[in-house]
């Protein structure tokens, strides 16, 4: 391998940046030239692709966002498209290619390794914590940390006004970030996306502790499960207390990483590129149990599962 590149896909997310330079960084150290792709799989489709000095990722570290660009790009489901993408990166004279995102991106990263053999690695880049075969994904502690922020500064004017406050948070189908931001953020309920809820048994709760005195009350909720702004007016109508919707929504996303993302991302970078230089292909890289590791790309999508964190449920509910 003598040339490698590097693109983020998806929904950015804190960490990145650090990540990409740390690709970069190692890769020259290690004598190889590195590209960037700019824009995800689309900017890869339309040849958006620079070389990248060390001085390409000075100054990044601490920025959130990918300074690369990111894209959603469903066009790259076509596998016509795929072989377009394919000849791009060898018109470039490129062996091998860092994907960083979430689960899309890495479908995209093994459908070139299978169909192509085209040596790729992906690196777990989202807020949602739903990769399988990590404990962490890169950005998904700062938009905890976020999500925390937010929940605290809602619970003062919650408080202040006798209100319930309905805090939907992203995640997709994965309650990671709303089941951590329910116990950081000391909230009465937290609605997991996995478990759903009863709209009935919610209000009797909450009709039941403002009955015993409560005045106030803070609930989490994952994206999607339930149209929030409906479930405030539901709440409003039968508790009596006003009651308001706040979704977090891309808040979530922005921002300075954390100094986990930042070193999680570095890690991961540098390891990612000794990756490569081993032979390794069609491999995604995560954490778990503090340690560095490396699994199948096709079957971390296709076999590996993330199981839902009913302990984190649990201790929510226990300390309301
Ligand atoms: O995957 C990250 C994420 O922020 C999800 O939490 C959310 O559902 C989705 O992306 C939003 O996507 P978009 O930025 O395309 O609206």
């Amino acid at each position: 391998i003598k040339k490698i590149a590097i693109l983020t896909s998806g929904g950015d997310a804190p960490g990145m940046n650090a990540a990409i330079r740390a690709v970069v960084r190692s890769a020259l150290d290690k004598g190889l030239d590195v590209y960037g792709i700019y824009e995800g799989y689309r900017g890869l489709h339309q040849n958006k692709i620079k070389q990248l000095t060390r001085y390409s990722v000075s100054d990044i570290i601490n920025k959130g966002g990918t300074f690369l660009g990111s894209a959603r790009f469903p066009e790259f489901k076509d596998p016509a498209v795929r072989t377009e993408c394919a000849e791009v990166l060898r018109s470039h004279g490129i062996d091998a290619l860092v994907v960083i995102g979430g689960d899309g991106s890495y479908t995209g990263a093994k459908l070139l390794t299978e169909e192509h053999g085209f040596p790729c690695i992906g690196l777990p880049g989202t807020i949602d914590n739903d990769i399988p075969g990590t404990d962490y994904t890169i950005g998904y502690q700062t938009a905890l940390e976020t999500a925390v922020v937010c929940i605290d500064r809602l619970r003062d004017t919650s408080s202040s006004h006798h209100r319930i406050s309905i805090v939907e948070i992203m995640g997709r189908h994965c309650s990671d970030l709303t089941l951590s931001a329910a116990i950081a953020g000391g909230c009465e309920y937290a609605i997991a996306a996995e478990i759903g809820f009863n709209k009935e048994e919610l209000i009797q709760e909450i009709e039941s502790s403002f009955a015993k005195g409560k005045n106030h009350a803070l609930i989490v909720i994952t994206e999607l499960v339930t149209d929030v702004h409906q479930l405030a007016k539901d709440i409003e109508a039968r508790v009596g207390n006003e009651t308001r919707a706040t979704v977090l929504g891309h808040i979530q996303r922005g921002g300075t990483p954390s100094a986990f993302d930042r070193i999680l991302a570095s890690r991961m970078g540098v390891y990612a590129v000794d990756l490569l230089l081993q032979g390794e292909k069609g491999r995604c890289v995560g954490i778990q149990n503090e340690k560095l590791v490396h699994h199948d790309i096709i079957d971390a999508i296709d076999n590996m599962r993330r199981p839902f964190k009913a302990d984190l449920l649990d201790v929510a509910n226990k300390l309301v």
